[in-house]
């Protein structure tokens, strides 16, 4: 039920505008009240007397005059609403709110508003898979603006693909979802660490629906009960990785070493101590979209482990330790016959020709992307706050400059969601 709740509705121009019609009734019909605001090319296609005979209220036009402007405001108007839903929105609104344009009547309400924003986009198959289109549904997507749809099928111009505005009752049905409690986060169904930590996640963002796998800081191999193999990783980056991902709306699980940091909120963490608890761990995460591998996995671990602390003797008396090598976890995942993650990443510690390394580990391991840093005498990188990375892929070599790990974070993920979408667009062809 919407009993009580205002809808504010922008009509833009589009086919489909007929359809708000029945979306309006079914809004009303379930108490919730609805102000129209229909824009120039949204009036080509339905009259704004029939939008104000099914609302109930006057229809605004994107050519307000002034008396509307001094009694309602466009501020006020954008928020009074409960919800802000474009439906149809048109390639040509979806541009102009991506670039914070306020060029009429709409599109200065939905820069002015303060409340939720859904969007069920409407057009042409070609001008929904144009880059420039996926481009602005990114931007949209991580300023926090909700989608329903589009749906595949044929479309008014006689062509096939995805592109049809969703069906009114879906748009009520995600309108319902977004405006009953909680607001903006759903609970996803239980995993077996969620039966301990009951988590949600973003419900929006250009990752929202997508599992991102992180391993991150070091593996502790042991020599005996007391004493361990390991290496100086902090996890630092990993973790910021992890929140990253988790900002851009993705559901994160986090394989970690043992670390010394604050656990992330809303990310599922799941603690490992060896190089093989993690291999094993990751393996029963898979199918995920997204596989980053940022630990620095011990490569050996000591065969056989004391059962008791060893015990010093003699001087001359060291301890011969037969070492094992680890699995690994990276080319296992990116070479999984089954569920191979759309987006395999690596990282690369390297004391020396550090691209030249990384691109070499890029064929060998068989993942999409390496980022490689250098970790040698005089860079602090680990256990440290800032890195200087180059991504590399079999498309070339990027070179970032110093930044904080946190920084590397938000660009890498933000560069993956987009790398996804693409990958995923490919799929669909
Ligand atoms: O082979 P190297 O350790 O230099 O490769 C680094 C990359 O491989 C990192 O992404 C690291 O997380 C991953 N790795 C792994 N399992 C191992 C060794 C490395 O996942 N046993």
């Amino acid at each position: 039920m919407l009993t009580g709740k205002k809808i504010l509705l922008i009509i833009s121009g589009g086919i489909a505008a007929y359809k708000c019609l029945e979306l309006i009734r079914l809004i009303k019909k379930q108490g919730g009240a609805v102000q129209v605001i229909l824009t120039k090319s949204g009036a080509q296609f339905v009259t704004p007397l029939s939008a104000a005979s099914l609302s109930g209220e006057k229809v605004l036009s994107d050519l307000f005059d002034l008396t509307d402007e001094t009694e309602i405001g466009h501020i006020e108007l954008s928020r009074a609403a409960d919800l802000v839903v474009v439906a149809p929105a048109s390639a040509d609104i979806m541009a102009r709110m991506a670039n914070g344009l306020a060029s009429d009547l709409a599109t200065t309400t939905l820069l002015a508003t303060d409340k939720q924003v859904l969007v069920a986009p409407a057009m042409n198959v070609r001008m929904w898979e144009h880059a420039a289109t996926q481009r602005n549904i990114a931007t949209l997507q991580g300023d926090g603006i909700l989608f329903v749809g589009p749906d595949e099928g044929d479309m008014a111009c006689g062509e096939f693909g995805p592109g049809r505005m969703a069906e009114p009752a879906e748009i009520f049905n995600t309108i319902d979802t977004i405006l009953s409690e909680p607001p903006k986060l759903l609970t996803r169904p239980q995993s077996r660490l969620e039966k301990r930590q009951s988590l949600t996640y973003p419900l929006t963002g250009p990752l929202a629906g997508k599992t991102v796998l992180i391993t991150a800081g070091p593996t502790h191999e042991p020599i005996d009960p007391v004493r361990y193999i390991a290496n100086r990783s902090s996890g630092k980056q990993g973790y910021a990785l992890a929140q990253a991902a988790y900002d851009l709306g993705a559901r994160v699980i986090l394989v970690s070493g043992p670390v010394n940091l604050p656990l992330p909120e809303g990310i599922e963490v799941l603690p490992v101590e060896t190089a093989r608890d993690m291999h094993d761990a990751c393996l029963e995460e898979l199918p995920v979209d997204i596989a980053i591998c940022a630990a620095a996995v011990a490569d050996w671990r000591v065969e056989s482990p004391a059962d008791e602390k060893m015990k010093k003797r003699g001087k001359a008396d060291v301890p011969d330790l037969e070492l094992a090598q680890n699995p690994d976890i990276l080319r296992t995942i990116a070479n999984h016959k089954t569920s191979r993650p759309a987006l395999v990443v690596g990282f690369a510690a390297e004391t020396q020709n550090v691209v030249e390394n990384a691109r070499k580990k890029l064929t060998s391991k068989g993942c999409d992307l390496i980022i490689a840093n250098h970790v040698g005498s005089g860079s602090d990188v680990m256990g440290g706050a800032q890195n200087t990375v180059h991504i590399v892929s079999q498309a070339g070599v990027e070179d970032w400059p110093e930044m904080a790990k946190q920084q590397v974070a938000e660009r890498l993920m933000r560069l993956l969601a987009t790398e996804l979408q693409s990958t995923d667009l490919r799929a669909k062809q």
